[in-house]
């Protein structure tokens, strides 16, 4: 399969990183298609641990060569950091391509990302505050600056200039802040970032179709996840940008058609950043026992992750509107102690059994899940590497989750190493 996007199931953090890894290990090109650094991607191999924000995860693979895609949004300063740490730890980083129409997320994104939040008060989102949302905001309003932008300081200036005008009046007017300095701007973006981001940029939407004629193989890789997408996801509890395997087109310069297979990852509970509906989350003990086993704090903001149970309603919605091929099943070891293990099969709304994910944000957050349980393994499968040697009840929960998803599970995760995984 010449081409593959890995894609989360779920609220994110299901473990791409590490299955991105695993794939990218037969790739020619791994392609970051959305997001920005909000995204954390974890990957252990050994002593070493990596948390990767905006370098695709194939940097870690030799023969691959990493592009950030037209449809992410970055901070030069947080990538040029990401590139001299990783450069630092051995890794080469030469093959980075960075493409010319991503768009920047400059200084008074931050700002304004932090400011919104602090004024929505008791109904903010929980973002990662790192101004994705403004940076994406601009883009459709026809008003950002894109990395291509770095290349021409005219064009730069006359952009920046314009925009900030605007900026620093809402900043002012509006949050009562000091105004954002023009010329320390250009001086960051056009003499510190510009130089050293300069070889990276590149047309990468003309590298990634050069490269399927080639029949070279490229993997997608998704940032986020499905219920996270600003159309897809439990809005406005959303990122800004489109994590669905649809926006693996958009954002990579693929077309729909070229893309051959979609690999769902999905973690074997679940877990959840910032506010929005949740309707199998764990409360009192059972979650602080999932978040304590599972390290479930935020890979890059440390916040605590809220946990729940798997939730089929949501999975099955994720399967169709991704055209997923097959799954990943990640951290099925994190349940390696439960007594008993629940999945939701449905909702109950109002007295009514629903089946199908509700389109109204109101049913969402009313929808109380209806259960199925299942008798734990209560063994250790970290060890484990063979589908045979799965405890029958480890097997038995993964062939329900399969048979009810209606796509394979190939793949699941015993721990957080490069090689703690079965294949099925
Ligand atoms: P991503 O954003 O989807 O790449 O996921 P994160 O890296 O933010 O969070 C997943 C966490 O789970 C990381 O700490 C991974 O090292 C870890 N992890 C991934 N797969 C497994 C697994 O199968 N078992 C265990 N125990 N940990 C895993
Ligand atoms: P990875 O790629 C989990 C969440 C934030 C917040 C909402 C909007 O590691 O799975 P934003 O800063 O994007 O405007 O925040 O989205 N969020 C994530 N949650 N994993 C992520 O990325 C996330 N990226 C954003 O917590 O609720
Ligand atoms: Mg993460």
């Amino acid at each position: 399969m010449p081409s593959t996007v890995v894609v989360g199931m779920q609220w994110g953090d299901e473990g791409k990183g590490k299955f991105t890894d695993l794939l990218a290990a037969e790739m020619d090109y791994v392609v970051r298609y959305q997001g920005g650094h909000n995204a954390g991607h974890t990957i252990v191999i050994g002593e070493e641990r990596f948390a990767l924000q905006l370098v695709p995860t194939g940097v870690l693979n030799g023969q691959v060569t990493p592009i950030i895609g037209n449809g992410v949004v970055v901070d030069p300063k947080v990538l040029l950091d990401e590139l001299d740490v990783l450069s630092a730890r051995g890794i080469d980083v030469s093959r980075v391509k960075l493409s010319g129409s991503a768009h920047l997320i400059m200084p008074y994104h931050q700002e304004l990302d932090r400011l919104t939040e602090r004024f929505l008060g008791r109904n903010r989102l929980g973002t990662t505050k790192r101004g994705i949302g403004p940076a994406y905001a601009d883009k459709a309003s026809r008003i950002g600056i894109r990395v291509q932008d770095l290349l021409d300081p005219k064009i730069f200036r006359v952009k920046l200039e314009a925009v900030l005008k605007e900026k620093n009046q809402i900043l002012a007017k509006v949050y009562n802040r000091l105004p954002l300095d023009e010329e320390e701007i250009l001086h960051d973006y056009l003499e510190v970032y510009a130089p050293r981001l300069a070889p990276l940029i590149a047309d990468t939407v003309g590298i990634v179709q050069d490269a399927y004629a080639r029949q070279e193989r490229i993997l997608l890789e998704g940032a986020q996840a499905t219920f996270l997408d600003l159309d897809h996801g439990t809005y406005p509890y959303v990122t800004s940008s489109n994590p669905t395997a649809g926006g693996a087109a958009t954002g990579s310069g693929l077309g729909p058609r070229q893309i051959d297979s979609v690999l769902g990852i999905a973690k074997a509970y679940l877990t959840r950043v910032g506010a929005g509906p949740f309707p199998t989350e764990l409360f009192g003990e059972l979650a602080d026992e999932l978040v304590e086993r599972g390290h479930e704090f935020g890979t890059n903001t440390g916040r605590k992750r809220r946990t729940g149970w798997f939730d089929l309603v949501l999975l099955r919605h994720a399967v169709d509107i991704n055209s997923v091929s097959e799954l990943a099943l990640t951290k099925l070891d994190i349940l390696d102690h439960a007594k008993e293990i629940c999945v939701a099969t449905s909702y109950e709304i109002d007295g009514e059994r629903i089946e199908r994910l509700p389109y109204h944000q109101s049913d969402f957050f009313k929808a109380r899940p209806i259960y199925q349980t299942f008798p734990g393994w209560e063994q250790d499968i970290s060890n484990v590497t063979k589908a045979a040697d799965l405890p029958r009840n480890a097997r038995a929960y993964l062939e329900f989750l399969e048979e009810k998803a209606g796509v394979p599970i190939r793949l699941v995760g015993t721990g957080p190493e490069r090689d703690q995984y079965v294949r099925l």
